[in-house]
């Protein structure tokens, strides 16, 4: 065996202990509560002009722009409970026409954190708690 074989195969194998312990690892993924203050702020700045400060969706971009169908009523406990996290952090990140919804609900993957995303779940689930 050379010496460059050796290296290759401890650096394989080194390799796939990392992966194994990457996969395993729990810090990896994003699992820290968001904080509901930090995303009113940002509701304010990005998401109050069509989901309205009382969360009904009736903020003034939606008459203006006739925005129809209009953003859902975050106050409304029955409908809310039918959106898992997982669906309010797609369209947040995606947009309504990747999911099929209004294309008129934009897409903000591109301007906002994973963790903004989250503390923007903790606002919106304060309206139906
Ligand atoms: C230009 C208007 C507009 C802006 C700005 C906007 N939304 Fe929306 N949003 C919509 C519309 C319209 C829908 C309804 C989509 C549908 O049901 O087809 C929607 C839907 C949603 C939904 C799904 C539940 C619901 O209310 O129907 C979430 C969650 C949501 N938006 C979050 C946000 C957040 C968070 C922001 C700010 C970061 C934001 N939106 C900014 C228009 C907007």
């Amino acid at each position: 065996m050379t010496p460059l074989k050796i290296r290759a195969s401890t650096i394989a194998r080194l390799a796939v202990a990392f992966a194994v312990v990457l996969a395993a690892s729990p810090a990896i993924t994003v699992r820290a509560a968001g904080d509901a203050a930090a995303g009113r702020a940002l509701a304010l700045k990005n998401c109050v002009k069509c989901h309205g400060s009382d969360g009904k969706g009736d903020g003034p971009e939606v008459a203006a722009r006739h925005i129809s169908p209009p953003p859902g009523d975050w106050t409304d406990k029955e409908d809310m409970s039918e959106h898992p996290d997982v669906f309010l952090r797609n369209i947040i990140e995606q947009g309504g026409a990747a999911l099929d919804k209004s294309p008129q609900m934009p897409a903000f993957g591109k301007k906002l954190t994973p963790a903004q995303v989250n503390d923007l779940i903790a606002y919106i689930r304060t309206f139906s708690k």
